[in-house]
Parts: structure tokens; sequence; C-alpha cells
């Protein structure tokens, strides 16, 4: 029997909520590029309804998500402490998730409360850890230029919040990536939603998902500071086994199509912030990756520099895909929950048979 690997091309489940059938990426059946400049509310609203809201619903649905951008008091004392750790700020993430589900009012608590907590817990972390104070999110504003204001501490733009808002809706939700992946399993479980999200943070954080938009910066830092030859770089890097952070993926063999419009708000925002130079190596490299593996950028290759651009640090990079995912995450652990069964897969079992304990004992 051959076994595909990493259950590569398996299809596990069912779902209504999104699709990258054949590698067109859709939610709800609407196809991503129509979705680029819905406003983030309203996708998530479509990822967790599966159907567009109305105008009334969609006013009343983005005024419901900035009420719940809020966290208890002793949540924020207790992130403070856990916050200044020195550990990565995904390690505080994931410690942050579970906290958040261990408070008084968490029996309360449904998809819109769980989705407000995380974006401000996420923006919190980074604020606590820049020794600034937490903010408070503004009900007049939507979801995404609270977010942009709780994590910045400053008022962005109309043209900052659409870059945001696009950035957001690419990553709102992915079928069955890894970490949603993951979140199913726990949710099979009928555990609640703070264990599923915990568990698909911790998915997240590898370097093979979430975890390469740092990696990506990291790798053009490290060309510009050592003023290495981008080709020079992806050689030695190749040389030696080490596969190049923000190129490949497992469905989109011909090119990610998020990552087609996250490349001109990068092109866009660098210009803006006068950090063209990384754009232009971020042009080099893709070129020369398609000449010498014909693998294309993914989803975090443009991320890293449009969240640079933003004025984050890269260790925070990959919190932002979890803010952004936490809408899919919810969506799919609902519907695990409601319609689906225990997840529980068998092996092949490849180790040695017919040993006996007594007689290898006696032998020993
Ligand atoms: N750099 C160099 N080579 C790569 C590569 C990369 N980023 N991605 C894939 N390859 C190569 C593999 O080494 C493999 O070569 P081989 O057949 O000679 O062994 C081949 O392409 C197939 O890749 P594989 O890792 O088996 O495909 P996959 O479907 O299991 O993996 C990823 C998909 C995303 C895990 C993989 O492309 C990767 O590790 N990318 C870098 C990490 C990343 O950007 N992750 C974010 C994903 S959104």
């Amino acid at each position: 029997m051959k076994l595909p690997k990493g259950l590569d091309g398996v299809v596990v489940d069912q779902t209504k909520i999104s699709s990258t059938q054949n590698a067109v990426l859709t939610y709800a059946g609407y196809p991503i590029k129509e979705l680029q400049n819905a406003p983030f509310e309203e996708v998530v609203f479509l990822l967790w309804h599966t159907r567009l809201p109305s105008a009334d619903e969609l006013k009343a649905f983005r005024k419901l998500l900035v009420s719940k951008m809020v966290l208890p008091d002793e949540t924020i004392r207790l992130m403070t402490r856990i916050a200044k750790e020195p550990q990565h700020p995904m390690s505080i993430l994931r410690t942050t998730v579970s906290l958040l589900g261990t408070t008084n009012d968490v029996e309360r608590d449904d998809p819109p409360r769980i989705l407000g907590k995380m974006l401000t817990a996420i923006a919190a972390i980074i604020r606590i850890r820049d020794d600034q104070p937490v903010l408070h999110a503004n009900s007049d504003w939507g979801v995404v230029e609270n977010f942009v204001y709780l994590f910045s501490g400053k008022r962005p733009t109309a043209e900052r919040v659409a870059m945001f808002n696009t950035v957001m809706v690419l990553h709102a939700d992915h079928e069955f990536n890894a970490s949603t992946f993951t979140a199913r399993v726990v949710a099979s479980t009928k555990a609640d939603y703070y264990s599923c999200l915990t568990a698909a943070v911790c998915a997240l954080k590898g370097p093979l998902h979430g975890g390469a938009n740092e990696k990506v910066f990291k790798m053009l830092e490290t060309i510009r500071q050592t003023g290495q030859e981008p080709t020079v770089y992806v050689n030695d890097q190749m040389a030696t086994g080490r596969k190049i952070m923000g190129f490949g993926h497992r469905i989109y063999k011909n090119g990610d199509p998020r990552a087609t419009i996250l490349r001109e708000i990068a092109r866009q925002i660098a210009h803006e912030t006068d950090n063209d130079a990384y754009f232009a190596l971020q042009e080099q490299i893709r070129d020369y990756m398609f000449e010498k593996t014909h693998l294309h950028p993914n989803v975090d290759y443009y991320t890293a520099l449009i969240y640079h651009c933003f004025g984050l640090d890269k260790k925070t990079f990959t919190m932002m895909f979890a803010a952004c995912r936490t809408a899919g995450w919810l969506a799919h652990i609902t519907e695990q929950q409601a319609e689906g069964c225990l997840i529980r897969p068998s092996s092949e079992y490849v180790g040695q048979t017919n040993r006996h304990y007594r007689a290898d004992k006696e032998e020993m």
C-alpha cells in the first residue's frame, strides 16, 4: 500500500466554508479575487453563515464585533506578566489563548466574543512587549481600523485600513490547512473553542505553515546586511538542503492566488514607506526561484514586507496571521462540532512483529 505523504490529496471530510478546488480559493462559493476588497466583517459573516449579510445585518454585525474587542481586566493583568517573558510572541500567544479560556465569563463566549478577544489580545501582546499602554477600541470604527490602532497606537489612514483589510480577508480561511485541520481534530472530540484555538495556534507557529512569514523577512534582512547576491544566497541555502521560505505550496503548484494580490499591496506600501529596496530584492529572489525551481511565492512571502511596512517587528508577523485566521478557525470549529464525528484515523504499522516479552528478556 502506497500512503499519500502528509495526507497529500486525501479528502478527509466535507465543508461548506471554503474550497481550493482546481487551485481557486473560494469562501462559501465566492472567489477570493471578488472578495479582496469586501469589508473584513462581511467576510467573517460569510464564513460563519455561508451567505452574505444584508446591509442592516452587516452594520449590526460590525457593531457587535467591535463591541467585543475588549478583555477582562484580570486577563490584561495576567497577560502583562506573561507577555514580558523573553519567549517568542507565538509562544506568548499560545499561553494567552489558553488563558482566555480560563476567565470567569468564558461560559458566555461565542464566536463574536472570541474573535474580539483574540484580536485585542494579539494587539495587547505587542503593546505590552513594547512597554506601551493597552488601548481601547473605538465603537465608531470598524474591526480592521481598530485592530491596526490597537497594535500600532496610531489611527490608520483609510488607504492603510483598506490594505490591511485585504490582508485580513485573504488570510481569513483556507479550507483544511494544517492549523485548521488541527482545530477540527480537537473540535471533533467536542472540546471547547479555546482548546481548539490553542491547538491551532501551536500548528500555525511552525515555519512550514504560518511561521514562514517571519523567516522570509529574516532572509531579506540577511541578504541586505551581508550584501550577498540573492542568487548566491538561494544557491547556498538549497545546496545545504534548506528551503527558501515563502515559496512552494501543497495545493498551488502554479502560483498562490493570494500572493498575486499581496504582491501589489507590498509594492505600493513599500514605495510609500521607503522600503522599495526590500521589494526589489523580493522581485529578484522571486525571478531567480522561478528560473531555478519553478516554485512560486506563497501567501507568506509578501505579507512579510507588508507587516514590516506597518511598523511591526518580524517576531510578531505570525501573530498577525493568527489574528486573520481566527475567523476561519472559528467557522471550522463550529462546523465540526455541529456536523462532524470524532476524527480518529488509522495507521499502517511498520514496526517489528511477533516479539515475545519473556523470551526476549531471558535472552538479554
Ligand atoms: N524551497 C526549496 N525547495 C522547495 C521549497 C522551498 N520553499 N518548497 C518545496 N521545495 C521542493 C522540496 O524540497 C521538494 O523537492 P524534492 O521533490 O526534490 O524533495 C519539492 O519541492 C516538493 O516539496 P514538498 O516540501 O515535498 O511539498 P509539500 O507540498 O510537502 O510542501 C510546503 C509544501 C509549503 C511545506 C513547502 O513548499 C515549503 O516548505 N515551503 C517553505 C515554507 C513556507 O513558505 N511555508 C508557508 C506555506 S503557505
